[in-house]
This record gives structure tokens, C-alpha cells and sequence, in this order.
């Protein structure tokens, strides 16, 4: 009898966890279906309808300044499109462990350097300054320069699109004494409670729906960030505070710590990472 009635309660135990896995599944399913109806329908709405005026041009007579704008905004709609489908697709190979790492010596504040350049317009139009502290006795580090220049062009991104104008994005580079590296992107922007933290970590979460339509994104840029730097044996922590900013810190170990990657990454080869679509520029 007692045997009996621990199985009832395993059983019920069980189905009230399904039930809670459930929930928590269509609740991210349907907030993902809808993002994706957004990130991708409105820039494919983009495309469909100005390059239908581009075809009409024999009966429109466009002028060059409109034919211009059009082409640039069907243009821009595609590299989002890109942008978006990329991130489906490594979140997808990151998590069934298909995910490879091209790895190589490189200098981390060159990949800081480019990523933060490639951000200078953003920056601008947003009126947000970008400062950097990158020590100059950095230590070369072993991993993927093309995936780390994706981490930190997100996470200083993200930096600049959650702070308002007149804010700071600060990039901090130094070396530990351990000889890791520690990366720390510093926003004085509208931060996050601890709770949305744990969300911003999560595939497909964004903290607030309403607040995150505010500034476009599918909520994959942290998660993919983290998974990349911790398949260079690093770590990806976040301290912020609601209205304060946010901080994201990085350490990334020396070369020395990590000559294992390379054979880890023959073990996890699956999927090649070059069958990702390849940007045309
Ligand atoms: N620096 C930041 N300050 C405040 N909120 C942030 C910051 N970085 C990320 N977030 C929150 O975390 C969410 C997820 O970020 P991310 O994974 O980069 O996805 P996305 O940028 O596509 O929304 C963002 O939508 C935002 O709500
Ligand atoms: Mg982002």
C-alpha cells in the first residue's frame, strides 16, 4: 500500500511538472511566433513590396534618388533577414552540440577594435558615446575571431540600443593576474532587475515584450554570446541594475589553458559553420 501510494504521488509530482514544462513551452513558443512574425515579416513586406515598385519602373518612370532609396531599403531588409536567420540557425547548432570553432592566435583588442568601429554609425544615431580602456599588455588568447567579434559586436550593441542619448558604453580590456583576459561592456542605460537577467539569457527571451518592440531583436544575441564564449572555455556573467546599466563581463583564458579547443571541436564537428549563409559583403 505504501508502495502504492509513493508511485500516486511520483505520478502526480510528474504530471504537475509536465503541466508546468508545458506552460512555460507555449508561452515561450507563442512570444517566439510572434517575434518571428514580426522580424521576419516586416522586412520580407519590405522587400515584396519595394522591389514590385522597382519591376513597375518601365510604367512609374522612378527617379534615381528613389530608385536608390528603394534598393537601399530592400538591401537593409535583407541583411536583417540574414542577421536573423544566422542567430535561428546557430542557436539551433549550439544547442544539439553541432557548433565548430575555427581557432587561431589572436589579438582580442583588434577584434574589440573592429567590432566597436563597425558600431560607430549606431552609436551616433543614437547619440550614445562609446569609451574604451583597453590595456595594451593584452595576451594573444586562442579561439575564433570571426565569433568573438559576434559576441562583443552584440553585447556592445545591445549596450548601445538599451541606452538612451547622452549615455555611456564603456569597453574595458585587462589582463588577470591568473593571465585570463577580462572583458567588461558597461552601459549607463535602463538596465535590468535580476530576474530579467535570467530571462535576457534564455533563447528567444526578451525582458519586457512591449519595451523589447521598442528596439527590434529576436532576444538571441545574449544566449548565443554566452554559449560561444563558454565553447572557448571562458564565461559570460551579467550584473545590472534597473535603471542604472548594465555590465557584461567576459574572461576568455589564456592560449596556454585552452590548446584543448581544437580537439574538442573535432569531437562536436557535426555541421560545418562555413554552411551558414554567408554574407554577400
Ligand atoms: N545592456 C542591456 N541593458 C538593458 N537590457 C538589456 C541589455 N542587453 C540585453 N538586454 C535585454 O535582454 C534582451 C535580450 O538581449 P539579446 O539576447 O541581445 O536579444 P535582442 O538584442 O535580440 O533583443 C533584450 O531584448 C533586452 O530586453
Ligand atoms: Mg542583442
Amino acid at each position: 500500500m505504501l508502495g502504492d501510494a509513493v508511485l500516486r504521488h511520483r505520478t502526480r509530482v510528474a504530471e504537475h511538472s509536465a503541466r508546468i514544462e508545458g506552460e512555460v513551452a507555449s508561452r515561450v513558443k507563442s512570444e517566439f511566433i510572434s517575434n518571428m512574425s514580426h522580424e521576419l515579416r516586416t522586412p520580407l513586406n519590405t522587400v515584396v513590396g519595394f522591389s514590385k515598385l522597382l519591376s513597375e519602373h518601365g510604367r512609374r518612370h522612378l527617379k534615381d534618388d528613389e530608385i536608390v532609396q528603394y534598393a537601399t531599403l530592400i538591401h537593409d531588409s535583407a541583411g536583417h533577414l540574414l542577421a536573423v536567420i544566422n542567430d535561428i540557425l546557430d542557436i539551433s547548432k549550439i544547442q544539439s552540440g553541432k557548433y565548430t570553432l575555427d581557432a587561431s592566435e589572436i589579438a582580442l583588442d583588434q577584434v574589440l577594435q573592429i567590432s566597436i568601429a563597425s558600431l560607430e554609425l549606431m552609436a551616433a544615431e543614437a547619440g550614445v558615446t562609446v569609451e574604451t580602456e583597453i590595456a595594451t599588455d593584452l595576451p594573444m588568447i586562442r579561439g575564433d575571431s570571426v565569433k568573438l567579434r559576434q559576441v562583443f559586436t552584440n553585447i556592445i550593441s545591445n549596450g548601445i540600443k538599451f541606452t538612451r542619448s547622452g549615455g555611456v558604453v564603456t569597453v574595458r580590456a585587462f589582463r588577470m593576474p591568473d593571465g585570463s583576459t577580462l572583458v567588461e561592456i558597461a552601459d549607463t542605460g535602463i538596465g535590468m532587475s535580476e530576474e530579467d537577467v535570467k530571462i535576457a539569457l534564455t533563447p528567444f527571451g526578451q525582458v519586457d515584450s512591449s519595451r523589447a518592440r521598442w528596439r527590434e531583436g529576436m532576444g538571441l544575441g545574449l544566449p548565443i554570446s554566452k554559449s560561444l564564449i563558454e565553447l572557448h572555455s571562458g564565461q559570460l556573467s551579467i550584473v545590472s541594475e534597473k535603471d542604472v546599466g548594465t555590465t557584461v563581463s567576459v574572461v576568455l583564458p589564456s592560449r596556454h589553458s585552452v590548446t584543448a579547443l581544437n580537439q574538442n571541436d573535432d569531437v562536436r564537428l557535426g555541421v560545418r559553420n562555413d554552411e551558414r549563409f554567408a554574407p554577400a559583403i
